[in-house]
């Protein structure tokens, strides 16, 4: 039987993250930079960039290895609030997502997903998201789960003269189940 709080994925176990994950994390993030271009800037292959969102954060551990995390943010952008219906600071954007390279296709993504989505409804949030237009799987991943796409703008996350990213909104309205009606 895993612990409360742990999802289990065909493969993959998935628990709140701690500290003492943190550099373990990077050397992943490192990977999936190089073959993902996540984050799209290499300087953000750090710890900070990873706690950085303000709400829980969750890793997915295969073997007892730490193979990806996925971490939420509280409120979400205008766009995507007003697509759920909900003032921007109800609702979580889901953030710093990302498995392992060699750990891909093994459920670990799907059981994250699923943590975040459960958390989310348990505490009645909506959620949101962005991603860039080569995140193809993530894309992907997100759509055959259901998400709304809300279409892309052109994101300029570097400044006016950095580069310029097709970013891809989604939204997953959650609300906590009806509590059953008697007859
Ligand atoms: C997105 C990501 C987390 C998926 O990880 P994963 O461990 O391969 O995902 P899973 O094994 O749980 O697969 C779940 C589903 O994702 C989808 N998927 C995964 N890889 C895919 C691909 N290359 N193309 C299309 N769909 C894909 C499928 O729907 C799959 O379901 P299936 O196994 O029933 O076909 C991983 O590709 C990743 O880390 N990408 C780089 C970082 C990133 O883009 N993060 C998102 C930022 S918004």
């Amino acid at each position: 039987m895993p612990p409360a709080d742990v999802t289990t994925g065909e493969l993959a176990v998935v628990r709140p993250r701690a500290d003492e994950d943190l550099p373990a994390l990077v050397e992943v993030l490192a990977q999936v930079h190089e073959r993902d271009r996540y984050p799209i800037m290499r300087s953000n292959v750090r710890a900070g960039w990873l706690t950085e969102p303000d709400g829980p954060a969750w890793v997915a551990e295969r073997d007892g290895v730490v193979v990806g995390q996925v971490a939420l943010q509280h409120g979400a952008d205008p766009v995507s609030a007003t697509a759920l219906g909900v003032d921007p600071a109800e609702a979580l954007t889901l953030s710093r997502f990302f498995v392992a390279p060699a750990a891909r296709g093994s459920g670990a993504a799907r059981a994250l997903l699923d943590t975040v989505e459960a958390y989310a409804r348990g505490a009645g949030r909506s959620l949101a998201l962005e991603a860039v237009g080569h995140s193809v799987a993530a894309r992907a991943l997100y759509a055959a789960r259901g998400w709304t796409p809300l279409g892309s703008y052109e994101a300029r996350w570097f400044g006016d003269d950095g580069p310029a990213f097709d970013a891809y909104r989604f939204v997953l309205p959650l609300q906590p189940a009806e509590p059953a009606v008697g007859p």
